[in-house]
């Protein structure tokens, strides 16, 4: 199995570029988009462009079938729920489940494994709810990226894949879809953390939207006791992830047999230099959010902040 997927993987690109909406994409890996888009089974020539439907994501080789489909009023939005909108960003986010919108979600997954190479994507779509993540106009709503999650997960992952299309990346959309997947934790008022292993691309936005949320909390709440248990409870992050960021950012520091947390000038600086960025930046405002957890009827499990956190850090660490 192992040995198929890494196949799967390595395998040459089979589409050189998508059209979506107003951008053309290069591919940056293979999809295995399914055969019969390649009559010919000669898959050494790669489709030069496919053509994307940004509304269902269905795909076309030829830009007269698109324009036929889009002659035909597909609806102008994503399937499933509109869980978030605001109108001063003009941003939306719709919950796709993946059981009841097999064909949608499948084709997202295509659509994504073009950019994403190091993860197995899931083919089967139905343990999956996703995150769609829309600029909105007078035209509709235009998919920008998304971020998926198992309805259930046994190791307390709150992503399982995060993807920004390319014609929209260095934006703040992945902090966007980030923060947004931690808001949704909050609201099931347990920690959460993004399945691993992260690609180069996932670490630099975990780390920089970590490092300035703990930082924001140490320095702006105004206590001076907090332990890791609240940092978890407040961020919904897990433990590990936040000790490992303190780590980064140098303020864990050993004194006479115990650990602290020790603000650094220098990590008073770079708090500054998110504050002057943030106004700038698309950020989630939770009071946007409509939106009840999958398993709302389900009891507590050991990532629930009340009960886990406190475990999760004497397994974890000592700090
Ligand atoms: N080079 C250097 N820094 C980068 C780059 C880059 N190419 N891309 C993002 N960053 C940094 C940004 O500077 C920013 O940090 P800052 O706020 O401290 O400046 C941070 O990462 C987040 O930037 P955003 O603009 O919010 O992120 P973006 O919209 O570009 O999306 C994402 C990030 C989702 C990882 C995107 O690069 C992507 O889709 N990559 C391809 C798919 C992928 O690798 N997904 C993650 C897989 S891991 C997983 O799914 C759990």
């Amino acid at each position: 199995e192992s040995l198929r997927e890494h196949e799967t993987v390595t395998k040459v690109k089979n589409i050189e570029m998508i059209e979506l909406g107003r951008f053309r994409m290069e591919a940056w890996y293979f999809s295995p988009y399914p055969p019969e888009l390649f009559p010919n089974a000669d898959q050494k020539n790669a489709i030069p462009i496919l053509y994307l439907c940004e509304f269902t994501l269905k795909f076309f080789r030829h830009k007269t079938e698109l324009q036929r489909h889009y002659q035909r009023n597909p609806p102008r939005h994503p399937p499933g729920n509109e869980i978030y909108r605001d109108d001063k960003t003009m941003l939306s986010m719709f919950e796709v489940d993946g059981t009841q919108e097999k064909v949608y979600a499948q084709n997202l997954c295509w659509m994504a494994k073009l950019f994403l190479d190091h993860k197995t994507l899931y083919y089967d779509v139905d343990p999956f709810l996703f995150y769609v993540l829309c600029e909105r106009d007078d035209r509709g709503y235009h998919i920008v990226g998304f971020y998926s999650k198992e309805k259930h997960s046994e190791s307390g992952y709150n992503l399982a894949c995060i993807l920004t299309l390319p014609a929209y990346q260095r934006k703040g959309y992945g902090k966007f879809l980030i923060e947004f997947s931690y808001e949704l934790s909050k609201l099931e008022q347990k920690v959460g953390s993004p399945e691993k292993p992260l690609s180069d691309l996932g670490q630099l936005s975990y780390g920089s939207y970590w490092s300035e949320i703990l930082l924001n909390v140490l320095i702006e709440s105004g206590k001076e006791h907090l332990s890791i248990y609240d940092l978890c409870s407040i961020t919904s992050f897990k433990a590990d992830d936040t000790i490992q960021t303190l780590q980064k950012l140098n303020l864990l520091k050993y004194y006479s047999g115990n650990y602290l947390i020790y603000i650094t000038d220098e990590a008073r600086e770079k708090h500054k230099k998110y504050q002057a960025r943030k106004k700038n930046q698309k950020r989630v405002d939770p009071t946007k959010i409509h939106w009840t957890p999958y398993e709302s009827g389900r009891k507590s499990d050991k990532w629930s902040i009340a009960s886990k956190v406190r475990g999760n850090l004497d397994q974890d660490d000592e700090a």
